[in-house]
């Protein structure tokens, strides 16, 4: 076993999740236990029922990562009393479901005598690059784009970031999500959107590109889904057919116009060599084909989390608690859950 070994805990939104690493940066084990479905039926993330989820999940996500981690590693069984520290997500998310997964792990680290890392989630989003591509290192700039989240960074070094723009209103992932709702494409929308998106024309309807010429390098949203609303209830009041797929397309090429046109501003900012993604509209197959022809386009190296590193996972967490080891920089029994704090 390579030490130190460190079981991460991530609870920020819907998703139970336990990784363990090694010394080496392998992930030994990377469970998540979904929420999504007992959202889907309200159509979005109902707080209450996500910190009730997270309590009945837990201790189970906790256990299988134990065994999935005892195996891969072939000893006969791990428990906490192995490892070397306890990290968790502290922070940003829904503060009821923060803090199930905080003071689990605070009281594991206590009970079991152990060091204890709180971790910013987003970095947790950054670190996900690793996971395709272990050599991936800063500078860099990446986009974090969620359904909570939607930034631009600087990561000048690990742990040295600059937010450069963010959005001042909604989230990306949040206008993917409400837009599907408009068009009662069931939650998450985000993927129902890029599928329907394949088959429709994206320049069927010219929806509007909020903050293009803005000169910086902040986002807005709202107009653009406000924009998808009034299309289809104007098309229902004079009795035509919506045709779902071509407002799917259109409105995805939309975001990405922007998407991109602030990502590449940001890169002749910074002048730095890398551009990454993180969070869970990273797994947009046409963002990521932008991004694609961009940085090709900048002779900019692109590295894209895997699509199942893109959404929440404890994975990502624990590449970071990782560097925090490292560093010997760890949190008190008093740290808290934090619904809001900066990168
Ligand atoms: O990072 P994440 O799992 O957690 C939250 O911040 O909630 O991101 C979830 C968001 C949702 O808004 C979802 O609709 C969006 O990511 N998403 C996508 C795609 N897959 C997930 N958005 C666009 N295209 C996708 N393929």
């Amino acid at each position: 076993i390579r030490r130190p070994l460190i079981l991460a805990i991530e609870s920020s939104c819907d998703e139970t999740a336990a990784a363990l690493v090694d010394g080496n940066g392998a992930l030994l084990a990377d469970v998540v236990a979904s929420q999504v479905d007992f959202h889907a039926r309200f159509g979005g993330v109902v707080p209450e029922i996500a910190s009730r989820k997270h309590i009945e999940a837990i201790c189970g996500v906790c256990d299988e990562c134990f065994d999935v981690a005892a195996t891969t590693l072939a000893v006969p069984k791990l428990t906490w009393e192995d490892l070397d520290a306890v990290a968790v997500t502290y922070a940003p998310g829904l503060v009821g479901a923060l803090v199930v997964g905080v003071a689990f792990a605070k009281g594991a680290a206590w009970a079991a005598d152990k060091p204890f890392i709180g971790v910013h989630h987003l970095e947790g989003h950054l670190y996900a690059n690793k996971i395709g591509a272990p050599d991936f290192a800063p500078p860099a700039v990446v986009s974090l784009v969620s359904g909570g989240n939607t930034l631009l960074v600087h990561v000048k070094d690990w742990g040295d970031y600059e937010t450069l723009g963010a959005t001042i209103d909604d989230a990306v992932g949040e206008a993917f999500d409400k837009v599907a709702k408009a068009l009662g494409l069931g939650y998450p929308g985000g993927p129902a959107i890029s599928r329907h998106a394949k088959e429709g024309d994206p320049d069927a309807i010219a929806f509007p590109r909020a903050m293009m010429h803005s000169g910086d390098l902040r986002f807005s949203l709202s107009g653009l889904k406000t924009a998808v609303v009034t299309y289809l209830n104007n098309e229902r009041a004079a009795g035509r057919e919506v045709d779902v797929a071509d407002v799917c397309a259109s409105f995805q090429q939309a975001v990405v116009d922007v998407q991109v046109k602030k990502a590449r501003m940001a890169l002749e900012q910074t002048g730095a060599p890398t551009f990454c993604l993180g969070g869970g509209v990273a797994a947009n197959p046409a963002l990521r084909d932008a991004y694609q022809a961009l940085c090709e386009q900048m002779g900019v190296r692109l590295v894209l989390p895997p699509f199942s590193a893109c959404g929440d996972n404890a994975g990502m967490i624990a590449l970071v608690a990782l560097d925090r080891y490292r560093q010997g920089r760890f949190f008190g029994l008093d740290a808290d859950a934090q619904a809001h704090a900066n990168l």
